[in-house]
């Protein structure tokens, strides 16, 4: 089998992730980088080992695309930079996986849906949540219907503050699409994955009330919310809830995920102590449901998850596999954390119809 040639925009964190997910790949090469910043290259560098020599490193993510050196692309630039890079790519027949948020404003996340549509190639957005072991185990026992019909989900995560990016990007909302689309588009994609229906209305209360309070970046303090809840009711009559706390590392578990049905009840928790526990209303009885986790070439910062996706997304280039994170998922993660956001700065229910859909 030929190897697919990778080309990586964007060595920073994530960006060496997916390099140290495709060095165990058989059949996956890394033949090029870009990034405009020497000490990402160097961290690239110093990641490929020995097989850096394949490498021909870019400054500009144009002159990659246009060296005819790769046959897929991962995007791992900051959120603001991912519609223009997208806007390069789309317009070619590359492969891509784009990291998450897709964009960080609705209506950018819009114009690449069309964009995808437009084109025959792969485009894959970086949800990789719903690959940790915990979570798939979950979403597999709610639909085999374990619960009954679902009624309710509730997400929390209490983690510790936004880690030190490079050149700061990610201290300002207008460059992530504010925390609850940088972040917590992915518990909001599991939501809709999870409850398999469309958000209608989202409810929402948060703010900036003990993180990087203190910190300024060229005269200017940082504008990122770090807590928050939101509710999000769907048309099929579910509610769901995220409690968002990132100044609490002191916990057990980094995210807890709780769905309620009419027969039963399911917890989840990452990382979690192995199982799943499931609840009976019947009896009142709750089962530990051991968690297998399948092959993983590279475990890194997400469980297994983001080696897991890289898999997915080869076979789907291969043809030997389905897009399951298309540019639809990415839309609809990004439009529940825009409605959060509207919804906490303008002090009333959003309905989701405000957006042009
Ligand atoms: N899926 C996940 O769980 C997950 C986790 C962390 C980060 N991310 C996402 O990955 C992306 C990168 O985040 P990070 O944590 O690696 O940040 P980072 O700051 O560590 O890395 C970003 C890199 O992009 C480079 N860059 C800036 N502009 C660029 C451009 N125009 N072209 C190419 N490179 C450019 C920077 O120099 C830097 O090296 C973000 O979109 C972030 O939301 C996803």
């Amino acid at each position: 089998m030929e190897k697919l040639r990778f080309g990586v925009i964007g060595t920073g964190m994530m960006g060496c992730e997916h390099l140290r997910n495709l060095l165990p790949m058989d059949d996956a090469v890394v033949t090029a980088v870009s990034d405009p910043n020497d000490e990402p290259l160097d961290w690239a560098q110093v990641t490929m080992g020995d097989r850096w020599s394949t490498v021909t490193a870019f400054r500009d993510h144009r002159d990659l695309l246009a060296s005819g050196l790769v046959d897929a692309v991962l995007i791992a630039s900051p959120n603001h930079t991912h519609k223009t890079i997208l806007d390069d790519v789309l317009a070619t027949e590359i492969p891509v996986l784009v990291e998450k948020p897709m964009c960080t404003t609705v209506d950018d996340c819009r114009t690449i849906v069309t964009a995808a549509k437009s084109r025959d190639a792969v485009t894959w957005v970086g949800l990789e949540y719903r690959y940790m072991p915990p979570i798939a185990r979950f979403l597999e026992t709610v639909r085999a219907g374990d619960i009954g019909t679902l009624r309710m989900l509730a997400i929390r995560e209490h983690r510790f503050p936004f880690l030190v990016k490079v050149d700061n990007w990610n201290r300002f909302s207008r460059n992530t699409g504010g925390t609850l689309v940088e972040k917590c588009c992915h518990f909001f994609d599991l939501m809709n994955l999870t409850v398999g229906a469309w958000p209608t209305r989202v409810y929402a209360s948060g703010g900036q009330d003990v993180n990087h309070l203190d910190e300024v970046y060229g005269g200017e303090r940082p504008d990122i919310l770090d807590n928050a809840y939101v509710i999000v009711d769907y048309d099929n009559g579910v509610r769901a809830m995220l409690d968002l706390s990132m100044f609490a590392e002191g916990g057990r578990n980094e995210q807890e995920i709780v769905a309620v049905g009419d027969k039963g009840k399911l917890e989840a928790a990452v990382p979690g102590d192995g199982y799943l526990y499931l609840g009976r209303r019947a009896d009142r009885s709750v089962t530990a449901l051991e968690i297998a986790s399948g092959p993983v070439g590279h475990v890194g910062f997400h469980h297994g998850a983001s080696y897991v996706e890289l898999r997915r997304f080869c076979d789907a280039i291969r043809g030997i596999g389905p897009v399951e994170v298309d540019t639809t998922a990415g839309l609809w993660s990004v439009v529940v954390g825009a409605a959060a956001h509207k919804s906490i700065d303008e002090r009333r229910p959003v309905d989701i119809a405000e957006y042009d859909l």
